[in-house]
C-alpha cells in the first residue's frame, strides 16, 4: 500500500487573475506511515488534503494510491474509489444531525456493494466500541460532547477500512484534554490498522505524536 504525490500544483481562478496555492508538492508514504502537516493559515494545507482525497482536482501533477491514479477515473468510478479507499475526518465533524451515532457511522456503507447490512452494522458497533462510544449508539450529534462527535466521525471514516485516512484539523474545535484524547485515539488506531495517515494540524502537541512532519510554506511542502 502506498501513496505517491508527484509535482502537484493548484491554481484557483480568481476575479483578479489566478491564485497559486500549491507549487510542485511531492511526497510518498507507505502503509503504516503517518505524516503531520503544519503551516500558517492559507498556506494550502486543506487544499492539499482535498486533492489527495480526490474531493478537488489538481491543476497539474499526479496522485496515485497503490498505483491507481484516481483522477484518471470518471464518475461514478471515482466516487466508488473514494468511498472504498479513503477516510476523512474534518475539523467540524460533518455528522448528520438527524441520524444517531450508529446510523452516522453506517452512512458510507449505504452505497457499498461489498457487504450486507448485518456485517456492516457489526463492524460499526465494533468500531464504536474501539472509539469508546458503545454507550452512545442512539445519541444524535447534538446529544454528544465535542470529543465524542469527533470519535463518531473517526469511526465513520474507518467503517470502509480505508487504506488512506485524511484528517484536517481533527482537534481544532476541542479543548486541550479532548484534543489529547483524539490525538491518542488517532495514533493508536493508525498503529493498529497500518493505514497511511495524513493529519493537518496547528497543534504542535498533536504533530509531535507522529514521526513524520512537514510544513506548508508558500505552496511548498518542506520536511520538518
Ligand atoms: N475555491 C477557492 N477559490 C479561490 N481561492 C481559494 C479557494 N479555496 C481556497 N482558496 C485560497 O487558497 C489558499 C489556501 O487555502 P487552504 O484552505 O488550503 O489553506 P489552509 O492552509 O488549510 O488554511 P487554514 O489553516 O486557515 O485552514 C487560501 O489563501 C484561500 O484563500
Ligand atoms: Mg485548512
Amino acid at each position: 500500500m502506498s501513496l505517491t504525490v508527484d509535482n502537484l500544483s493548484k491554481q484557483y481562478p480568481t476575479r483578479s487573475g489566478s491564485l497559486s496555492v500549491l507549487s510542485n508538492v511531492s511526497l510518498s508514504l507507505e502503509a503504516g506511515q503517518a505524516l503531520a502537516v503544519m503551516g500558517p493559515s492559507g498556506s494550502g494545507k486543506s487544499t492539499l488534503l482535498q486533492i489527495i482525497g480526490t474531493l478537488d482536482s489538481p491543476s497539474s501533477g499526479s496522485v496515485s494510491l497503490d498505483g491507481v491514479s484516481p483522477f484518471a477515473l470518471a464518475e461514478p468510478a471515482l466516487a466508488a474509489f473514494r468511498n472504498q479507499h479513503i477516510g476523512f475526518v474534518f475539523q467540524d465533524h460533518h455528522l448528520l444531525p438527524q441520524c444517531n451515532v450508529l446510523e452516522n457511522v453506517l452512512i458510507p456503507t449505504l452505497v457499498a456493494e461489498d457487504g450486507d447490512r448485518a456485517t456492516f452494522e457489526k463492524e460499526a458497533r465494533r468500531l464504536l466500541d474501539r472509539v469508546g462510544l458503545s454507550a452512545r449508539l442512539d445519541h444524535r450529534p447534538a446529544e454528544l460532547s465535542g470529543g465524542e462527535r469527533q470519535r463518531a466521525a473517526i469511526a465513520r471514516a474507518l467503517i470502509r477500512k480505508p487504506k488512506l485516512l485524511l484528517a484536517d484539523e481533527p482537534t481544532g474545535n476541542l479543548d486541550r484534554s479532548s484534543a489529547q484524547g483524539i490525538g491518542e485515539l488517532l495514533s493508536e488506531l493508525h498503529r493498529q490498522d497500518g493505514t497511511i495517515l495524513m493529519v493537518v494540524t496547528h497543534s504542535a502537541e498533536l504533530a509531535a505524536r507522529f514521526p513524520l512532519r512537514a510544513e506548508m510554506c508558500d505552496g511548498r511542502l518542506e520536511p520538518r
